[in-house]
């Protein structure tokens, strides 16, 4: 599948759940919380099935995100069937890492089940090693969970575990050095995210927002000048830079002041409630939930997916005073 801009697109983030364990201020707003309702989310099946169409059109990595994908009961089979479509060759798992250490049967965590699965990468939040910090984020006190968490992921032997810090002006500056120490120690790859207006939330103001350029900065005050890796590239819009004198790199994600940043986009989102979204920062979505309960064929459905990369649009509208349409929680980061 390409798009009039010439983006290729061969990567689909897949939502399975509104729902999450937190409450992170930058994703959620604190007073409403209704969860869509149960028929209003696409069953496992449904979702394997347009996965398998995308499949079939070029789509050969997904991650899987919520909400917390994890609060979703037999994710783990689910993700196994995912894993064994064919043409899919990369899955990926989003999660707060709080649940990772969940056993699924005796002596076996979730962690580990994942990789059995057929994970191969998974990306977990995670702003602050402090833990007032952290629960002044997520609304929740679980950074011994998290952690915890990542310490499992390490013991199954994930390729790859990266974590993802959401830059926030006046409350992470300094967890950065701490974060870059603690992915070093454990051989994780750090990136950090600027803030996106993603969410109905009122921390999503200019005062929050810090940009990557400042993070470098702040890095390099430490560390010495960082030296940028273009070559080395993951899946994803992060740009990479190696730190002085170590084999560690650091990735920065700058959706917001990286211009550049959605030339190389090769993503379509699919949310739990079934709507295909071109694109993170717009608000273009298409109900192919809806066309495929009315009893759409595959091949109507291929045609569906056609259509909406037809309209994926150049770039996103973040900078030009978008306001989000619906919680980040329901669309998957
Ligand atoms: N801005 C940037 N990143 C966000 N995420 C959630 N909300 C936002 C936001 N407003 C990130 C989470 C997680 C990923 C799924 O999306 O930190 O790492
Ligand atoms: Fe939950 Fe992730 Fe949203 Fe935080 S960012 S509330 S962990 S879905």
């Amino acid at each position: 599948m390409e798009d009039r801009y010439g983006h290729r697109i061969s990567y689909l983030r897949v939502s399975i759940t509104d729902r999450c364990n937190e409450r992170c201020t930058y994703c959620m707003p604190r007073e409403l919380q209704e969860w869509l309702p149960r028929e209003g989310i696409l069953s496992f099946e449904e979702t394997l099935r347009l996965v398998r169409i995308a499949a079939r059109l070029g789509v050969r990595k997904v991650r899987v995100t919520g909400g917390e994908p994890l609060t979703r009961r037999d994710v783990v089979p689910f993700i196994a069937e995912l894993a064994a479509l064919p043409g899919i060759e990369d899955v990926g798992l989003s999660t707060n890492g709080t649940l990772l250490t969940r056993e699924v049967s005796p002596g076996v965590p979730i962690a580990q089940a994942l990789r059995r699965a057929g994970v191969r990468t998974v990306n977990v939040s995670l702003d602050t090693l402090d833990r007032e910090d952290y629960r002044a984020t997520t609304g929740r006190d679980l950074l011994p969970e998290a952690l915890a968490g990542l310490q499992s992921l390490v013991a199954a032997g994930f390729e790859l575990i990266k974590i993802n810090c959401v830059l926030m002006r006046g409350r992470n500056e300094e967890q950065l050095v701490p974060l870059v120490e603690y992915a070093a120690e454990h051989n994780l790859l750090l990136r950090f995210i600027e803030l996106m207006p993603v969410s109905t939330s009122e921390v999503l103001s200019e005062e929050n927002f810090l940009p990557i350029l400042t993070a470098r900065r702040l890095l390099e005050s430490r560390y010495g000048a960082l030296m940028p890796e273009p070559q080395f590239r993951t899946n994803g819009p992060a740009s990479y830079y190696q730190i002085p004198g170590r084999d560690q790199r650091i990735g920065f994600i700058g959706a917001m002041t990286n211009l550049h940043f959605c030339e190389s986009c090769n993503k379509l989102r699919l949310t739990c409630d079934g709507k295909l979204r071109p694109c993170l920062g717009s608000y273009l979505e298409f109900d192919i939930m809806k066309e495929m309960r009315a009893g759409a064929s595959d091949a109507e459905l291929e045609r569906f997916f056609l259509n909406v990369v037809d309209r994926k649009p150049e770039q996103h509208d973040f900078r030009d005073s978008y306001v989000p349409g619906r919680k980040m929680v329901a669309i998957g980061g």
